[in-house]
This record gives structure tokens, sequence and C-alpha cells, in this order.
């Protein structure tokens, strides 16, 4: 009983435009003033080292802060404290990082768009899967391992807060499997796998999902998934289910994922990823018994270091001041987490923009976006305050999406001036020094935000805005809770 893989053909959606810079230019009364103005004003900078601002070669781990709850080590993908070394052989340079982390901003905008619900369905015998970035879920992202299968094999997986479906590459990979570092999942040796037909219940959620997920019936009546990413990175296989175990003592039986046959993309060692959207076939979702729907993060400052993900409330978090901010509704897209911007604060001042055109902004918070996304009046009313204050350092060339760029590299320690954003609730979320700029060179040190190309899409705060900040996702309580130091 051969089950053969259904070709779905990867179509591909075009975007419009790379054009980041936009030309809208909004009058800002703000008055800038010189640093030498106050000693006061001092509190209005980051002083850093610019060192800091480079990545490091070692890694410096810290331990504490772990409760005994459902809390998992969170490590960036390139940097020294992930084991996966054949990503390390494959660093992606800051272009590559920059136009990926593009992708998946299309690929985020492509779903929010009218058609895109569309592409929920398998209509016809051809799909045509939404170009997204499997490359982008690749790039500069955090991963965790948990454990997969009886007895359990640890598997490395991209934690991915805007997508659903958790998926692994399985053997034997009817299709393709890329290259991953740990030895690829094998369903005939756990006890507990299990196939789900194609007529349960459990299948027929892949076609009311809303992430980007489609579904298929092979002939043996084994519900198959398809979920495709930009740059043809895409998995394709059976749903199925496993028990997931994230730490020793939270083992989750009969855990849905994705058991990928065909699988091609730029994962770069990842076996797989790890889905925490908010629509019912994520981890949140299928976890809602055990933790409320409920878990928070921190995202290290340095890829140097490491964070945490943990499940329930309870853990690290619980110890922080959180202030909350309410999800707000939006039905366009179930499976995104949004939120409300309402201002944003540079060197002590805030941005003088009329309120209305933060109201009609949407936006949405992301782990896998890197660079913060703003409507274009207000990165370009960001930009000319920030360029303000930073008049003592020579500017330079730009990057792929960033356009407020200094060569840093006269100087070991540069003063630069708080940001602060806030979200609805006045809470107010201070970014740390490395969330503002982003650089691969001290030569070339830029401003890590940037303005969408067209003003109705949706905002994204981004994951190199997220750093150091604990991040609790209340999805059950419909507000998210953003506070200080979760980690280093
Ligand atoms: C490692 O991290 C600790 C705590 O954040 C810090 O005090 C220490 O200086 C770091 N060590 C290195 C070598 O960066
Ligand atoms: C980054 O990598 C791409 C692809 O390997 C290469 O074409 C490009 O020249 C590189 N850019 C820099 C600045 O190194
Ligand atoms: C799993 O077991 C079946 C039946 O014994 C066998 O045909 C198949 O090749 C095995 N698959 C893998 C990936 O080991
Ligand atoms: C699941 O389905 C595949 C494909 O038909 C089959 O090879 C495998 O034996 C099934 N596994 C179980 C546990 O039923
Ligand atoms: C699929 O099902 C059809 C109709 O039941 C049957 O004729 C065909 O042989 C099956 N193909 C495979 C590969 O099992
Ligand atoms: C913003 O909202 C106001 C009031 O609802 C509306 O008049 C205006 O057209 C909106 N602007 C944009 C750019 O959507
Ligand atoms: C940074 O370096 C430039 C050029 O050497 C110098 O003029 C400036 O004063 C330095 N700024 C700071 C804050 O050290
Ligand atoms: C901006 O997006 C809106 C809504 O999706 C669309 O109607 C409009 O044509 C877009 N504008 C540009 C300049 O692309």
């Amino acid at each position: 009983m051969a089950t053969s893989i259904p070709s779905i053909s990867i179509t591909f959606f075009l975007f419009a435009s790379y054009q980041l810079v936009s030309l809208f230019l909004l009058f800002s009364l703000e008055k800038g003033y010189g640093l030498h103005d106050e000693k006061t004003r001092l509190n209005d900078y980051h002083t850093i080292q610019i060192r800091s601002l480079l990545p490091a070669s070692v890694c410096n781990s810290s331990t504490n802060g772990h409760s005994k709850k459902a809390t998992l080590k969170v490590v960036h993908k390139h940097g020294p404290c992930s084991h996966l070394s054949l990503d390390k052989a494959n660093v992606p340079n800051v272009t590559q990082i920059l136009s990926e982390d593009q992708s998946r901003v299309n690929l985020i905008h492509f779903r929010l768009s009218s058609d895109s619900a569309q592409n929920n369905i398998l209509k016809s015998s051809k799909a045509t899967l939404p170009v997204n970035s499997g490359a982008s879920i690749g790039t500069s992202n955090f991963v965790v391992t948990v454990g997969l299968g009886t007895p359990k094999k640890d598997l490395t997986l991209v934690f991915d807060t805007g997508s659903d479906l958790t998926w692994t590459q399985c053997q034997p990979c009817l299709g393709s499997c890329y290259q991953q570092e740990e030895p690829i999942f094998n369903p005939n040796e756990s006890t507990t796998y299990k196939n789900i037909s194609c007529n349960s219940a459990e299948c027929t959620q892949l076609t009311s999902d809303a992430g980007g997920v489609m579904k298929r019936c092979s002939n043996s009546s084994i519900c198959i998934y398809g979920i495709g990413y930009a740059d043809q990175s895409y998995s394709i296989g059976f749903f199925s289910k496993d028990t997931l175990t994230l730490t020793p003592t939270d083992v989750l039986p009969n855990f849905q994922f994705g058991c990928g046959q065909s699988n091609h993309g730029l994962f770069g060692g990842a076996a797989g990823l790890l889905g925490l959207g908010r629509n019912q076939l994520s981890v949140v979702s299928q976890t809602s018994s055990m933790y409320q729907k409920y878990f928070s993060y921190c995202l290290p400052s340095a890829s140097s270091s490491t964070g945490h993900l943990t499940f329930g409330k309870g853990g690290p978090s619980s110890a922080l001041k959180l202030n909350f901010t309410p999800f707000s509704r939006n039905s366009k897209n179930p499976s995104f987490y949004f939120v409300h911007i309402t201002g944003i604060k540079v060197g002590g001042r805030k941005l003088s923009i009329a309120k209305s055109v933060f109201k009609n902004t949407t936006s949405i918070i992301d782990s896998g976006t890197v660079i913060t996304r703003l409507p274009p009046a207000i990165y370009s009313a960001l930009r000319t305050a920030f360029r303000r204050k930073m008049t003592n350092y020579p500017m330079t060339k730009g990057l792929p999406l960033l356009d407020t760029c200094y060569d840093l590299s006269n100087n070991k320690t540069v003063l630069i001036p708080k940001i602060s954003f806030y979200f609805q609730g006045n809470v107010e979320v201070p970014i740390y020094p490395t969330g503002i700029l982003f650089g691969h060179s001290i030569s070339q040190v830029c401003l890590a935000f940037a303005g969408n190309s067209n003003a109705s899409d949706v905002g994204v705060f981004g994951n190199n805005q997220q750093k150091t900040l604990e991040v609790a996702y209340d999805v059950a309580g419909g507000k998210l809770g953003l506070g200080t130091g979760g980690c280093s």
C-alpha cells in the first residue's frame, strides 16, 4: 500500500516592490537638541560600547531564572550557543538576512490581504501556495529543542509565533529532506506515533486553518498537509500524532504535527518548526488544558547568550513586573497576534504624530521578523528624530531595508538616543540598545527599523526590538504582557 505524496505545485506570488524607503514625508514639529544641552539629557541616551553591537564568538549561557516550569532554552540559530554546526558553517550575511526578512514580511502582508483566504483551501489538484520565506524562518531566528516520540528523540525547531502548524522532517523522506543536524525523525521507531485519517475531525482542522496550511487526502485516506514558504521552501507530509516532550515533567500525548515527507528550504539545520500562533493547530491551542493558553519568552540580546520559552504561568515572567496591552481583534487572520502601537519616544520625546495615524495602524508582534516595520509616515518621523540626535556621527551608505546608517569606527563608545514604543494601555516598552542599531561592522551600523512601502500594510514588532524583554502571551486572557529584564 504505497502512498504517494500529491504533487503540489508552488507558484510564486510576485511581490510588486522592494521599494523600502517611503517618500511620504511628515513634518514633525519636534525640535532637536544637541548632546551638549544639559547633563540630565544623558538620561535620554544609551552609552554603548561599540563592540557590544557586534557578534560574540563564545557562548555565555546563563542558567538563572529557570524554574521547574515548562521552560526551554532559546538560542540564536547562528550564534555560539547553538549546536547547529551545519548552520554555523553557513551563516547568512547581513544583506541576506535583510532580504529574507523582507520575504517574511511580504508573506505576512500577503496572508493579511483579501485574496489570501482563497489560498487556504486546496480547491483543485493544483494549489497555489503563498510565497513566504522559509529562508526568513531559517534566518536570524531562535530555536528550541524538544523531544518527539517514544522513546523521545530530540529535535531542534525554529519557534514561530507567526504560524500554527508544527512540523518536522520525517523518514523515509518519500519526497526529499534537506540536511539537518539531528537524525531525521523515524515514525517506525516511536511506539506512540499515529497517522491521522482523512475523514477525522483532526484532519478537517487543516482546511479551516488560516495559517497557509493545506489539506489533501491520500489514496489510503491518510491526512496530508502542505505548507509553503517563500524561496521555494515548503513542507508536505502526513498530518500525524505523537508524544511531545517539552521537559521531563511536561509530556503531551497525541500532539498533532506535520511529519514532513517532502521538505525543501533553508531551515539551516533545524529539524522543522514549532508553531506558536494563535489558531487551533498551534502548540498553544493544543496544550490549552495544561497551560491555559499562556506562554512567555525572552530573546537574548546577543547570539552569545540564551533566553527562554516557557509554557504556562508561574515561569520566569511571574517574578517580573509586566504591563499588559490587549490583543486587538482582527478577523483577517486568526493566527497572528495583533497589538496596537500608540506612540514612539526617541531621546526622551514622543514623536509628534497625529493620534489618528497610530489609530489607523494595526500591527502584529512576531518572533520571526527581525526588523520592526512601521507605516511610512511613522517610520519617517522616527528616522528624522533619530538622525537629529545622531548628528555627532558621520552617516554612511545604507543596507537593504535600512536607510539610516553610521560609521562608528572612530568611537569606542557612542551615545545613542533611547527609543521606547508605547502600546495600547499606555504600556511603555524601552528598546534594548542592540535593538536600536543593527549592523555587521562598526563602519556601517544602522537604525534597525524600516517603513512599509504601503501605508495600509500591517506593522510588525520584530524580534530585534524584543531582545531581553519578557514577552508573555496571555492568549486566553486576550492580552500581551511586556516587561524588561527577562534575560540578558
Ligand atoms: C556572561 O554573562 C554574565 C551575566 O549576564 C556577565 O556578568 C558576564 O560578564 C558575561 N561574561 C562574558 C564573558 O561575556
Ligand atoms: C552576501 O551573500 C550573498 C550570497 O552569498 C552574496 O551575493 C553577497 O555578495 C554577500 N554580501 C556581502 C555584503 O557580503
Ligand atoms: C518502517 O517499517 C515499515 C514496515 O516494517 C518498512 O516498510 C519501512 O521501510 C520502515 N520505514 C522506515 C523509514 O524505517
Ligand atoms: C502511517 O502511514 C504510512 C503511509 O501509509 C505507513 O507507511 C505507516 O505504516 C503508517 N503508520 C502507522 C503507525 O499506522
Ligand atoms: C487509489 O485508489 C484507486 C480507487 O480506489 C485505485 O484504483 C488505485 O489503485 C489506488 N492507487 C494506489 C496507489 O493505491
Ligand atoms: C484614518 O482614520 C480616519 C478616521 O477613521 C480616516 O478618516 C482616514 O481616512 C484614515 N486614514 C487612512 C490612511 O486610512
Ligand atoms: C566619535 O568620533 C568622532 C570622530 O573621531 C568624534 O568627532 C566624536 O566626538 C566622537 N563622539 C563621541 C561621542 O565620542
Ligand atoms: C496599498 O494597499 C492597498 C490595499 O491593499 C491597495 O489597494 C493599494 O493599491 C496599495 N497601494 C500601493 C501604492 O501599492
